[in-house]
């Protein structure tokens, strides 16, 4: 086999991809999902050859422009569009003239006069890759914009629960936790009822937005019936910076009603997944026994971030 090739042609010939940024998982039909998720799973394989990179995207220009911490979906992007052999430039808020006063507007409008052909951005705030996209002239990549959206990260979780459990239709998938500041957990709730999922939240009342089942969720406000007989368990990071006394009393009291720890998981179906976008908060929404146990597909969610993202890139590169 050609080292540099990637197997993602077959004999039909292709539609183009009809999305041309991805600010929401709403941006994407079952069907453009379903599409990233089968490109996704070819480049899976690439980033497990001894040789990480095809010749896919070269002499494209991918900016990723982080106005908030990230550890996993910053360095894979990077990486993603590294191992498809695009120019990447990563620019963080603490090293950019942002902090001397532009504004966001003045930061984009900049970097889009060095014609990049994609942006991926994350902010605090909600709208702002949107904001972003109807003002500029490259696709752009919601990397996360405050409480609103995460769309790559239920890709991945959605390319993850397929490896584990082949098809995502009739599984029962429970997130628990701060579901009211959770990006992931809106755009989990929105792509894997697409694809056929039965979502279920679950949390404490405060940390429920208003309307949930506007996200095509059941609510739950105690852990244990959305654990029953769950396919997939979802826990949500306690977003310790956005709470006060308002939220939760103690976060002690919070890890003992709903903390996944071995005796609650077992009400899960046997072979059921735990999953967590991290970063984690040890011993508060999850026990060490549980994220490091076999039932725990955390570290595959991050390998699948890279190939997944990989394939983003190559299909709103036109693919
Ligand atoms: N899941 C996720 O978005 O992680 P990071 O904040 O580390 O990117």
């Amino acid at each position: 086999m050609n080292p540099d090739a990637v197997n993602l042609a077959d004999d039909a010939p292709r539609e183009p991809f009809a999305v041309r940024s991805l600010l929401s998982a709403d941006d994407l039909t079952a069907g453009d999902a379903t599409r990233i998720l089968d490109a996704a799973e070819s480049f899976f394989e690439v980033s497990r050859r001894p040789i990480r990179k095809v010749p896919a995207l070269r002499g494209k220009t991918l900016l990723n422009v982080f106005f908030e911490a990230s550890t996993r979906t910053r360095t894979s992007f990077e990486l993603a569009g590294k191992r498809l052999s695009m120019d990447v430039v990563n620019l963080s808020a603490s090293s950019s003239s942002t902090t001397k006063g532009e504004t966001l507007l003045d930061t984009i409008k900049s970097l889009e006069a060095m014609q990049p052909d994609l942006v991926v951005i994350r902010h605090a705030a909600a709208g702002a890759a949107a904001y972003v996209a109807a003002r500029s002239t490259p696709a752009v990549i919601n990397a996360g914009d405050g409480t609103h959206e995460h769309p790559t990260q239920a890709l991945l979780d959605a390319f993850t629960i397929r490896r584990h459990k082949r098809d995502l239709r009739g599984l029962k998938v429970a997130i628990c936790g701060d579901i009211l500041h959770s990006r992931v957990a809106r755009s989990n709730a929105i792509l894997l009822g697409k694809l056929g999922a039965d979502v279920h939240f679950a949390g404490p009342r405060t940390l429920i937005p208003s309307a949930p089942e506007s996200l095509g969720a059941k609510v739950h406000y105690r852990i244990e019936p959305a654990l029953e007989d769950a396919d997939v368990v979802m826990m949500l990071r306690i977003q310790r910076e956005r709470l006060s006394g308002v939220f939760l009393p103690t976060l002690r009291e919070y890890s003992r009603t709903f903390g996944l720890n071995e005796r609650r998981l077992a009400l899960a179906k046997p072979g059921a997944i735990v999953m967590h976008p991290g970063p984690m908060n040890r011993g508060v929404e999850i026990a060490p026994e549980v994220a490091d146990g076999p039932q725990s597909v955390i570290l595959d969610q991050v390998e699948a971030g890279v190939a997944v993202r990989m394939a983003v890139l190559w299909l709103l590169c036109g693919g």
